[in-house]
């Protein structure tokens, strides 16, 4: 992913809790993204860890006393507060969170919390018990009211020796979604809505029709806008892949469940239809598991099921720009072109899933196909096609 942090300056505060070491992997690894970072401990942080550890790693001075007058010569608070484009609390004590929901202003950090005007992120970490407290609780809805960015904690064994919510986020997702705030927010006054994964036909209980989408592309997609600043639904058959953050997921099974969920989710400005839908369902679903008889075959008989991408060109809240995906086996860019204008979609990325076995793989060779324009794109991995489209939709909406 594109390095959005370099040279932006992030003030990074540690307060008193239990996971204050992770911050320093937090700052190493902010070093190698080519941040620069100041940095600030409470009292309580310092009981914790050693102030000279940190100043070894930043190779410069910590701040951490509000009253000292050489601290305010080098750096005053107010312009510290000001002068970075984001301040992160990590980990951020119960008590933290208290202090800056209330606007207490009683040490250096919460002076400059204060004061700044900048981008505030907390990275919460606590016993379960104290992150399930109504006051804490009632807290943090203070802080998202006030715009601050909650990197929420994750389940798992704390160091009290209790198992629960309250796990200080990865180091990984925390630069993940630190680099995610920086991203160009060139969408964000547009709501899309992305279909992902295969669907499913039932035949009787126990067995059902189907196909090989991983779903990966779809997700990509999804995510891909979401960073654009996109508000992103995505609609999601079956599939192995981990929810996304901040994405509104809906999952759905059948063909006409994806028609449902697009139709319920309109008006969107986009739709990009990325989901393996079954041209056919069985006509008659049996109520019981089919047994095996004297023949040697099985007769099933299909019924062309509702075709989506169609449905939702002739839709009355029809999205201003809607991408359908078109998966063959053969004849790819002649039977792409008459797709796009049978199902009236502005837009077709054509993949051969014949030759290049796409379907679970991380890479897809594509292209890209408009009314007057066809253009071939090497093979490159299904993030970077989601880039490739989203700028696309970038494009289109900054033309309008
Ligand atoms: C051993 C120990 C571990 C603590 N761990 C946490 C913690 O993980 N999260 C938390 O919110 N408070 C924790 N506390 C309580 C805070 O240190 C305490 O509320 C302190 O006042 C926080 O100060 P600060 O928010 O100014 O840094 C811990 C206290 C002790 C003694």
């Amino acid at each position: 992913m594109t390095n959005f942090l370099k040279e932006k300056k992030i003030l990074i505060i540690i307060t008193g809790g239990i996971a204050c070491y992770k911050a320093l992997d937090v700052i190493r690894r902010l070093q190698d993204k080519k941040v620069n970072i100041e940095c600030i401990l409470t009292e309580s942080a310092k009981e914790f860890v050693n102030l000279i550890t940190f100043e070894s790693l930043l190779g410069k001075k910590i701040h951490s006393n509000l009253f000292s007058l050489s601290h305010q010569k080098e750096m005053n608070h107010i312009k510290l507060a000001n002068e970075v484009d984001l301040i992160i609390v990590i980990p951020c004590t119960a008590n933290f969170i208290a202090k800056m929901a209330n606007g207490i202003a009683d040490d250096l950090a919460s002076n400059i919390l204060l004061a700044s005007k900048k981008i505030k992120v907390i990275a919460p970490a606590m016993n379960t018990n104290m992150w399930n407290n109504k006051a804490v609780e009632r807290n943090l809805k203070s802080l998202e009211k006030m715009n601050v960015k909650v990197f929420s904690p994750k389940k798992g064994l704390l160091a009290c020796g209790s198992k629960g919510a309250g796990k200080l986020m990865e180091v990984d997702d925390i630069i993940d979604n630190l680099n995610h705030i920086f991203y160009p927010k060139a969408l964000s006054d547009l709501k899309v809505i992305v279909t992902a994964g295969p669907s499913i036909e039932p035949i009787d209980p126990v067995r059902f029709l189907s196909n090989y989408s991983s779903g990966i592309q779809g997700y990509e997609i999804a995510k891909s806008l979401y960073y654009h600043g996109a508000k992103t639904t995505l609609i999601t058959g079956i599939t192995n892949l981990q929810k996304p953050k901040n994405i509104n997921v809906i999952n759905v099974s059948s063909a006409s469940d994806f028609y449902n969920k697009v139709a319920n989710n309109l008006p969107c400005d986009v739709l990009v239809s990325a989901a393996a839908i079954s041209d056919w369902k069985v006509k008659r679903i049996s109520s019981q598991k089919i047994k095996k008889n004297k023949n040697d075959t099985l007769n099933i008989s299909f019924l062309k099921n509702i075709d989506v991408l169609e449905n939702i060109s002739k839709h009355p809240k029809k999205p201003k720009l809607i991408i359908g995906f078109s998966a063959e086996t053969s004849n790819l860019i002649t039977n792409s072109k008459s797709k796009l204008k049978k199902k009236g979609c502005d837009w077709m990325i054509a993949n051969n899933v014949g030759e290049n076995k796409v379907f679970g793989s991380t890479h897809n060779k594509v292209s890209f196909i408009a009314d007057k324009k066809i253009e071939h794109w090497p093979k490159m991995k299904k993030s970077d096609v989601a880039k490739k489209i989203s700028k696309k939709i970038v494009n289109f909406f900054k033309k309008k």
